[in-house]
């Protein structure tokens, strides 16, 4: 075996190299035990075509561990991507946490970040219509920090107790086990149609937020209201929020639709080539703090997780940089394996009273016990602190330290009282001691009962495309119901949020909206039976819109990282294609051939051209654009071949850029880009369709470059009836 790399390694890699390990090519295989094995091929029997032995124990120890290779998947957020990195503070926040890796920008702090979806299982496809999980351990040398956040600010719910509900009715159906990955189908809408509270819930993952283009053009939010505490014992109420370099950007619905057939590990795929080939993935942590004399001076309640602070209230101050630098070894022992826990602190950070969060703090480890069987899977190497770990916890499944001593108890004198406990002012954790003076009770503040008001908010927040988009997934979503009563019920609260939005759906559904319905809207009535208790106030129709929720507002200055398809058979021209390369790699952005077949192509001037993919196994929906080079001979082709035709169309649907030059722009002609490619060409190049007839083809190249950072030109649909 070759000896594990440990030098130069950060801590956190530095420590999982201890348990990594590879088969050199003269190694030879052994059992479990380290026995050297002669014949991996033949089980042992009683003569060549004779019985198996009982006896056979290589058979049998192989056997036995492939029976067991498989753990229970997560309850939720059950498929997910991973990746390491590393986290910088830009300046020392010590005025607000006492968190050492918040406190000194030198400090590097070695981050595991795994991404994920919620609804489906390990299996299923990277592109469903769902919220994504942001979770970010650090292993900072005062132990590990989890931020466990998602990528919208707020939540379904706003009470834990109501989780198991809610995952009941997302997942697939319990007497048939349908549909996967979905939230399209009637239990879902039935649960929400009776729960208002997910109403602002309800708008983000309708929106385009909940079919990133990537992982790594993702926001993240801690959600809850946390504490920072400084080193004084002062507290302020913050919100984690992370802010991707290459901003927020996402595919179409139909796109998804598709990608999720040609490639149900897009994101996965994305995330892993981005770091294989150096475009480390980045994102800036910000903060949004809130005194804590400034607790009620809000229109909603802080401790609300069905609600935001708007950026244009409490301006997010960017404290520091995340990059994610280094692919996993192993998925299962790192991806799989990893334990977040929204109650791993360190000092400096606390909790709130939220109580969603109060519930998530029993969960993680809960459920961790028997998905990674036993207490002991904080020694799992993923899972362990690069801080030391001493205590007087033992034993147990798995356990893998060797405790020494006679002592397993505190307080002793045997061990003379090691371990210690340490003082807060050496950084030992102490709990904010926040005063309570109340009495117990099963209840929900009525600061809690604004359902509708940041859900209207957030509506009016978006773009004409984003609320079009919004429209579009409430009407296939409804669609899919076989409940009409449910469909009614959630247009009615539509309406209680905007009613020319609640009206564009209930048209599309063929009824109108509800102007009533049956039975209190919330029927999740209080034991003491008053069902005026959980009733939502009115919506605050007046309320501002706030431009920072819109994806329209983010960063569009880059096309890097981004992957062009070059549409080309053989003919197509070189030259035309060499200078939109050179335009687009200027900027970090990729041009990859496809056509009909794979090997090389014969250019109009003779030059071989690599191809990269071959049309029978790729689509559009995987590329960010697609440039069709001249050539008469290469277009000819491509005219007549089906899949060709598609491709552009399929760009053409998704808004994408397209850009043509020269004899390029014939094939357009039979596509559904026929008629705005056939008019003005500034008009069409409004709409991302960029037509080099006669110009260079470097400067298509630039205009396609620009247009890609741009991402889509959501205006074509006006075009086109979706
Ligand atoms: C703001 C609300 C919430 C957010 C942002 C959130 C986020 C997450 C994330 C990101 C994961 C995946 C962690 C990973 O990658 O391994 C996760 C898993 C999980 N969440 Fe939550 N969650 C929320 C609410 C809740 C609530 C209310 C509960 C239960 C009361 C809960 C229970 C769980 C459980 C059981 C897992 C699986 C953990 C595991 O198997 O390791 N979550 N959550």
């Amino acid at each position: 075996m070759k000896s594990p790399r440990k030098s130069g390694l950060d801590p956190k890699a530095a420590d999982l190299s201890q348990n990594t390990t590879e088969a050199g090519p003269d190694d030879d295989l052994t059992s479990n035990q380290g026995l050297r094995v002669n014949d991996d091929q033949n089980s042992l029997k009683a003569g060549d075509r004779g019985p198996t032995l009982l006896e056979d124990f290589l058979l049998r120890e192989k056997i036995t561990h492939f029976d067991h290779e498989r753990i229970p998947e997560r309850i939720v957020h059950a498929r997910g991507s991973g990746a390491h990195g590393v986290f910088q503070v830009y300046e020392s926040l010590e005025d607000l946490t006492a968190a050492e890796f918040l406190c000194d920008p030198s400090l590097k702090t070695p981050v595991f970040v795994r991404f994920s979806t919620v609804a489906g299982s390990r299996g299923s496809s990277d592109l469903a219509r769902d919220v994504r999980g942001f979770a970010v351990k650090f292993y900072t040398q005062q132990g590990n920090y989890d931020l466990v956040g998602n990528n919208m600010p707020v939540f379904f719910i706003q009470d834990a107790l109501k989780f198991p509900d809610l995952i009941h009715a997302v997942k697939p159906e319990p007497h048939h086990e349908m549909p996967q990955a979905a939230s399209a189908h009637d239990t879902f809408w039935d649960f929400i149609s009776l729960m208002p509270e997910s109403m602002h819930m309800i708008l983000w993952v309708m929106s385009d937020r909940a079919i990133p283009r990537s992982l790594r053009m993702m926001e993240g939010f801690g959600i809850h209201t946390f504490r920072l505490v400084n080193a004084r014992g002062k507290s302020r109420f913050v919100k984690f929020h992370w802010k991707p370099k290459l901003g927020v950007h996402s595919v179409a619905w139909d796109e998804a639709v598709r990608i999720s057939g040609a490639d149900p590990d897009f994101h996965r795929r994305d995330l892993w080539t981005a770091i294989e080939n150096g475009d480390f993935p980045e994102w800036e942590l910000g903060l949004q703090i809130v005194e804590e004399k400034d607790e009620h001076k809000f229109d909603f309640d802080l401790l609300d997780p069905t609600k935001l602070i708007p950026e244009e209230l409490v301006p997010v101050r960017r404290v520091g940089r995340l990059i994610l630098n280094r692919n996993p070894d192993n998925f299962f022992a790192e991806t799989e394996q990893v334990a977040f826990h929204p109650g791993h602190l360190v000092p400096g950070i606390d909790f709130s009273n939220d109580p969603l969060l109060q519930g998530r703090l029993f969960s993680y480890t809960d459920t961790q016990l028997i998905r990674l069987g036993g207490p002991n899977f904080h020694e799992i190497p993923i899972n362990r602190p690069v801080a030391p770990l001493r205590n007087h916890q033992r034993d147990g499944f798995m356990r893998q330290t060797i405790n020494r001593g006679q002592v397993a108890y505190e307080p002793n004198s045997l061990g003379q009282g090691a371990p210690q406990q340490a003082p807060a002012a050496e950084g030992g954790f102490r709990s904010y001691a926040e005063k309570i003076d109340a009495a117990k009770v099963r209840a929900r503040s009525e600061s809690f009962f604004d359902h509708f008001t940041q859900a209207r908010m957030f509506y009016i927040s978006q773009s004409e495309a984003e609320q079009r988009h919004i429209v579009g997934a409430l009407r296939f979503e409804l669609g899919k119901l076989t409940t009409p009563a449910i469909r009614e019920r959630v247009v009615y609260l539509l309406s209680q949020v905007d009613a020319d939005l609640a009206a564009q759906v209930a048209d599309r559904l063929g009824f109108r909206v509800p102007t009533k319905v049956e039975g209190p809207v919330n029927r999740s009535i209080p034991a003491d039976g008053n069902p005026k208790a959980f009733q939502p106030k009115k919506a605050n129709m007046e309320v501002k819109p706030s431009p920072a929720l819109s994806m329209a507002e983010t960063a569009k200055e880059t096309a890097a990282t981004r992957q062009i398809a070059a549409l080309v058979a053989d003919g197509c021209d070189e030259g035309q294609l060499a200078a939109v390369r050179k335009a687009l790699a200027a900027d970090g952005a990729q041009l990859l051939t496809v056509a009909p077949r794979l090997g090389t192509l014969t250019g109009a001037a003779g030059k071989e051209v690599a191809i990269d993919f071959s049309l029978h196994t790729t689509p559009s929906v995987v590329f960010d654009g697609v440039f069709i080079p001249g050539g008469p001979e290469s277009i000819a082709a491509l005219e007549k071949n089906l899949d060709a035709v598609r491709f552009v169309n399929e760009a053409w649907r998704h808004c994408k850029p397209i850009a043509a030059t020269g004899a390029g722009a014939d094939l357009l002609a039979k596509t559904d880009a026929a008629e705005a490619a056939s008019g003005d060409e500034a008009e069409a190049a409004e709409i991302g369709l960029l037509l080099g007839r006669k110009g260079s083809a470097a400067a298509t190249g630039q205009s396609l470059r620009d247009a890609v950072a741009q991402h889509r030109f959501w205006d074509r649909e006006k075009t086109f009836v979706v």
